[in-house]
C-alpha cells in the first residue's frame, strides 16, 4: 500500500499512532513501527527534554524504523513554556521522523524542525484550522472527528464529513482520525481522500500496550455508546469512557462547578495509576467511540497486517460493482 504518507515517512503501511498520554511510550511506539506503521512517543509523559531524549533513544534500541513524537501544546500545570521549547529542541537534535502537534500552532518551531529533516503535522478538527496549518508551512494535517478519544474540537464535526471537507480545502496530505479501528475504517478513509489513518483507542487493546489486562477486557465488553463528552461546560471538552469518574464530572458540571473544583478529579496521576492498576471506575479514560469496534487484544503486527489485508480486499472487491 503506497500513499503520499507512506512515501513521505518511509513506512510500510499508512497507519499512524496518535499521541496518548501515559500509554504512547517506547515499547508500544517500537511495536507499531516494527509492524510497519508509525509509532508515537508522547512528550507529555516526560517532565523535561532530557527524559524525552531518553525515551527516544530507548525506542531506537527497539526499532530501526521511523517513529514520531506528539507534542500537545496546551496550557498545562505540569509543563512550562521552556519545557515545550526543550521538547522541540530534543526532537530536532535526535532527528525523529515526525512530530504531531495538537493544541496551539507551533509556527515558532517550524524552521528548526524542517532544518532537522523532520516532517511536522498538526491535528485539527475544522477546515479553518487545516487551512491555517497549511499556510504556516506544515507538511500534513491530521483531521480529527468528534468520535475521537482525547479532546475533539468543540465544532463537533464527524470524521466522515470532516475528512473530505479538509481534503477539498488544502493541498498537503490529510490523515483521517477519530473512530477508525479496522480495515473497513482504513478503506473508508482512503476512499474519502485521506492518505492514511491515525488511531489511538484501538492501539490500547494490543499486547504491547502497557494498559492493565482488566482495562483491555473492559474495552472488549464496551460499545460505541459507552463514551461521553466531559468538560464541555468548561470549554475543554474531552471524550471519556462512561464510568463512575465521568459521571462525577458530569454531575459537577451540571451544578455549575468551576475548573478548580473539577480538576482534581481529572488529575494526570490518577489516570496514570489507573491504566497500570486496572481500576476501571475511578479515573478518566479519554477514549473514542471506536471502543465499540474492539473485540480482541492482538499484537501490533497482527492488527496492522489484518487491517491492511481487510482494506485491500474491500478496495479491490468494490471494483466488481462496476463490471
Ligand atoms: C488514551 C488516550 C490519550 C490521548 N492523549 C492525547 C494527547 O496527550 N495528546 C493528543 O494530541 N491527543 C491525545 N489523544 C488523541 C489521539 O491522539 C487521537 O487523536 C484520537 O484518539 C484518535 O481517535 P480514536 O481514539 O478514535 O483512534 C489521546 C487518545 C487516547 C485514546
Amino acid at each position: 500500500m503506497k500513499t503520499k504518507i507512506t512515501e513521505m515517512l518511509g513506512i510500510k503501511y499508512p497507519i499512524i499512532c496518535g499521541g496518548m498520554l501515559w500509554l504512547a511510550v517506547p515499547q508500544l511506539a517500537a511495536a507499531i513501527s516494527n509492524a510497519g506503521g508509525l509509532g508515537n512517543i508522547t512528550a507529555g509523559n516526560y517532565n523535561n527534554g532530557e527524559e524525552l531524549r531518553e525515551a527516544i533513544r530507548q525506542t531506537r534500541q527497539l526499532t530501526d524504523h521511523p517513529f514520531g513524537v506528539n507534542i500537545t501544546l496546551l496550557p498545562s500545570f505540569r509543563i512550562s513554556a521552556e519545557t515545550y521549547d526543550d521538547f522541540f529542541r530534543v526532537c530536532c537534535e535526535e532527528e525523529v521522523a515526525a512530530i504531531e502537534v495538537s493544541g496551539s500552532p507551533a509556527q515558532k518551531y517550524l524552521d528548526k524542525v524542517h532544518a532537522a529533516g523532520i516532517k511536522i503535522f498538526h491535528k485539527v478538527g475544522s477546515v479553518r484550522h487545516a487551512i491555517k496549518i497549511e499556510e504556516l508551512g506544515y507538511d500534513g494535517v491530521f483531521a480529527a472527528g468528534i468520535e475521537e478519544g482525547g479532546h475533539p474540537l468543540n465544532d463537533d464535526v464527524s470524521t466522515i464529513v470532516l475528512v473530505p471537507r479538509i481534503v477539498d480545502s488544502v493541498q498537503i496530505p490529510v490523515v483521517a482520525t477519530g473512530g477508525i479501528a479496522d480495515g473497513r475504517g482504513l478503506a473508508a478513509a482512503l476512499a474519502l481522500g485521506a492518505e492514511g489513518v491515525m488511531m489511538a483507542t484501538r492501539f490500547i487493546n494490543t499486547q504491547e500496550c502497557l494498559a492493565h489486562d482488566s482495562i483491555k477486557r473492559e474495552f472488549i465488553n464496551r460499545q460505541e455508546t459507552d463514551t461521553t463528552l466531559i468538560c464541555k461546560s468548561l470549554n475543554l471538552q474531552g471524550r471519556a469512557l462512561k464510568n463512575r469518574l465521568a459521571e462525577a464530572v458530569l454531575e459537577s458540571e451540571a451544578r455549575g462547578a468551576s475548573l478548580e473544583e473539577i480538576f482534581p478529579l481529572l488529575s494526570g496521576q490518577r489516570s496514570k495509576e489507573a491504566w497500570e492498576t486496572g481500576d476501571v471506575e475511578d479515573a478518566a479514560f479519554m477514549i473514542g467511540q471506536s471502543v465499540g469496534l474492539i473485540h480482541d487484544v492482538p499484537s501490533c503486527q497482527e492488527l496492522l497486517d489484518r487491517m491492511v489485508r481487510e482494506a485491500e480486499e474491500i478496495l479491490k472487491g468494490k471494483s466488481a460493482l462496476f463490471d
